[in-house]
């Protein structure tokens, strides 16, 4: 059985996600992007399209979970006018490669917070809009209602988020091929490339575990956000976007 050290830990422990993702990081761009098949910049790309964001000039927002930078081309590309991304991540090495490999032209727009979003003490009502991109999965349901909490009290009355996460599609037809995947080959490539590392593997013990996110629409609608969540690739994805009311 794989994880069997990982499961002798609690996998929520914010510490062990950190370690996790700082032994992820220098490989985690490429390995995530090839691991996908590429699909995963679709999925940044569909996430970012969901923000509602009808005025973006000059406006100040935060990427969640933000790990590497990825959605930063996108959310830039799509609204040009944004003044500033805050970027939060748990684990410092992730941040420290997403400055020096990856943005350096950006870098005068994105400031880099190394916090737990849990325990985060952005200001209230701080934030312009907010996007995360597959930084759900490795929070229990006790840490989705944390995660809502603080996002509904950073963001500015009348703010849109987006989010995305990946998820086991159960009731989809090729879920036991994605399955197979996530859990038999995937661990198995990394075992034999990263000299017997198991840590990218994590994914599939997390979405499992993730189901379908439906901690996440509870908590985000439990917070009083306006929340509408969708499927994609036959619920291999979610999407939650919306905004606070207000
Ligand atoms: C799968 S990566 C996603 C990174 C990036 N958003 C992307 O699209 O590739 C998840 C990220 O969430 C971060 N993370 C996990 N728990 C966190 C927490 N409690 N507070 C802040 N960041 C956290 C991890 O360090 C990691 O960089």
């Amino acid at each position: 059985m794989i994880h069997t050290a990982a499961m002798a830990q609690d996998i929520y422990d914010p510490a062990f996600v950190a370690d996790v993702f700082d032994r992820c990081s220098a490989r985690y761009r490429r390995w995530s992007a090839s691991a996908a098949f590429g699909l995963i910049h679709a999925w940044r790309r569909a996430c970012v399209t969901a923000l509602d964001l009808p005025k973006a000039d000059g406006t100040h927002g935060v990427d969640l979970m933000a790990g590497t930078g990825e959605v930063w081309p996108h959310l830039l590309r799509r609204f040009p006018e944004i003044a500033r991304i805050t970027a939060i991540d748990i684990s410092p090495r992730m941040h420290t490669e997403a400055v020096a490999r990856l943005h350096g032209a950006r870098a005068d727009r994105i400031a880099h917070l190394c916090a737990n979003m849990l325990e985060t003490d952005l200001p209230d009502a701080s934030a312009d809009f907010a996007v995360s991109t597959f930084g759900l999965k490795t929070f229990n349901a006790a840490q989705h209602t944390a995660f809502a909490r603080q996002l509904a009290r950073i963001l500015k009355p009348g703010a849109p988020f987006s989010l995305i996460e990946a998820a086991d599609p159960k009731g989809w037809v090729l879920r036991p091929a994605y399955r197979l995947y996530l859990d038999g080959v995937l661990p198995g490539i990394e075992r034999v490339f990263l000299r017997g590392a198991q840590d990218f593997a994590m994914i599939g013990t997390y979405t499992k575990a993730f189901g379908m996110g439906q901690t996440v629409t509870e908590a985000l609608h439990d917070v009083g956000l306006a929340v509408e969540a969708k499927p994609l690739v036959g619920g291999a994805a979610w999407i939650w976007s919306g905004h606070k009311p207000g």
